[in-house]
């Protein structure tokens, strides 16, 4: 396991007793607050004595830990910046860090001493569980333990907490690492089929229906964008759907659409083999849309909701596709494949209009890997939005910021769509040559959702990072599953 899935708590903790390893939060230049005098009494009043000699400042990511001779071993004070600007990512960053010091220093437990701030107390509880679960993230399953190296197995919450903050934060942390083990895990272990059967799971747990097609199926339904780029695998191809309905019958659901690309070596278009591991992760939508769908089904918020992947390589046989190729979508618009490296839109081109056909969504959210363009032009901050409904564009930005996902909008203009005009077929699957090519992803997408509500995300830059941060170790990210959380609770209300 490569993650902890509990979180202990202690309402009223006795530091005369052996604690291993206790985080406190300090904000800047206040001194000691109330709930740190019980701990600094055990300790002899060292806390005291740190902040008198202004040996810690409590600056936002500050970190120091002290050694007592006492039952309280180990105290690690973390800064948690100016009062004024602290928020709940500020307390998810501060458990992150306390659980980065217990494993830096190969220690059994990490424990987070709980605090009072302006914020509510659910949203607070729920963002210290939900940064030590996801602090708690490695992903080791693959290698050899290394010989001295003491796993983490235990974390906890000492003092006050909100009991639904803390369950909350303990489901939505674990389906962020859900996400995060199907990203990490390589592509001859996470297939289109392992996506399939993790989705099986998920639904038995959920008691919900869980579809899975195959490449003769769905190509039978129509799906020939699909099928054209799993025309150049071996590994079975399948398009997963999931169909949770705890809203009333007969409301249109909210439809998450995931790219389950296991595998894009470019197809013939060919990628450059510098990096092209990092192509395992091209499944990270569907990686998303697994793991927000784990936590509903623990969740079980009133709302109906449909999950949808389409899952395949995108790789090189004797049958690829070739550039020049033109299929066609489940809606029915032909498609000229100019470059088979622009796989994910194709793929996304008939799962989107399957589901508005099919499930009439209310609105409709996709998560993708759809374009390096977006790395050049927001880096690993920020994932790329654009969508067709400006009430949805604003409720997802609004869900960002609580949730400290960043979003940042990108156009749609009209004239963007005269990038994507084919000669011989309906729309071609790429833009100007390097020009705005993230946008060009987003107006070939709008062509499959007819005028449903939608939202695009292009996660390629923040799906995975290359360097640690607070609490996402390097490696995927499992983005977007909290913000979708937030929006599906707060809409399920
Ligand atoms: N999966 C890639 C996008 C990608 C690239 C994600 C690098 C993360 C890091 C996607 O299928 C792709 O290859 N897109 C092409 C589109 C182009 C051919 C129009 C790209 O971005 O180069
Ligand atoms: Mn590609
Ligand atoms: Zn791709």
């Amino acid at each position: 396991m490569s993650y902890i899935t509990r979180v202990d708590h202690i309402p009223d903790p006795d530091f005369t007793q052996p604690i291993d390893f206790l985080a406190l939060g300090l904000f800047q230049d206040k001194g000691q607050q109330e709930n740190h005098q019980p701990v600094d009494a055990a300790l002899g009043g060292l806390i005291s004595r740190v902040l008198e000699r202004k040996d810690f400042k409590g600056k936002k990511g500050d970190r120091l830990l002290l050694h007592h001779d006492g039952p309280l071993a180990r105290v690690a004070l973390v800064g948690l910046g100016e009062e004024e600007k602290f928020s709940t990512d500020i307390a998810r960053q501060a458990a992150g860090w306390a659980v980065g010091l217990a494993r830096k220093h190969n220690l059994a437990g990490c424990g987070l001493l709980t605090f009072e701030c302006g914020l509510p107390e659910v949203e607070l509880t729920q963002a210290m569980a939900e940064g030590l679960i996801l602090g708690s993230y490695k992903f080791t399953d693959l290698k050899k333990p290394e010989e001295e190296a003491r796993e983490l197995e235990n974390l906890a919450l000492y003092g006050p907490v909100s009991k639904a903050g803390l369950e909350r934060g303990i489901t939505i942390g674990t389906g962020v690492c859900l996400a995060r083990d199907l990203q990490n895990n390589p592509a001859n272990i996470i297939t289109p089929t392992r996506l399939a059967e993790e989705a099986q799971r998920i639904a038995k747990a959920a008691d919900v229906k869980c579809t899975v097609f195959d490449r003769e199926q769905f190509t039978k339904m129509g799906m020939g964008a699909l099928a054209g780029v799993a025309a150049g695998t071996d590994q079975p191809p399948k398009f997963i759907l999931i169909e949770y309905t705890g809203g009333k019958s007969g409301e249109a659901p909210l439809a998450l659409v995931g790219k389950g690309l296991t595998f894009d070596a470019g197809g013939i278009c060919i990628k450059p083999s510098a990096k092209m591991d990092e192509m395992k992760f091209d499944m990270s939508g569907a990686a998303t849309v697994l793991g927000i769908m784990q936590a509903v089904a623990e969740l079980r918020p009133k709302i109906n909701i449909i999950a949808a992947i389409p899952s395949t390589e995108n790789l090189l046989g004797g049958s690829a596709q070739k550039p020049g190729d033109i299929v066609k979508a489940y809606n029915g618009k032909t498609i000229e494949v100019i470059n088979t490296d622009a796989e994910g839109r194709l793929i996304l081109a008939d799962a989107l209009s399957y589901v508005v056909d099919k499930y009439k969504p209310a609105a409709i959210l996709d998560f993708a890997t759809l374009t390096g363009a977006v790395l050049i032009a927001l880096g690993h901050r920020a994932s790329g939005l654009m969508g067709n409904n400006e009430q949805l564009i604003e409720e997802v930005k609004r869900v960002s910021e609580q949730t400290g996902e960043r979003v940042w909008e990108l156009p749609m203009w009209e004239e963007y769509s005269e990038d994507i005009k084919s000669k011989v077929a309906d729309v071609k699957n790429v833009g100007q040559d390097r020009l705005a090519g993230t946008v060009a992803g987003g107006v070939f997408l709008q062509e499959f959702v007819s005028d449903t509500p939608w939202v695009h995300l292009d996660i390629a830059g923040t799906a995975w990072q290359d360097k640690d941060q607070p609490y996402i170790p390097g490696g995927g990210s499992g983005v977007a599953v909290r913000l979708v959380i937030q929006l599906i609770l707060d809409r399920a209300e």
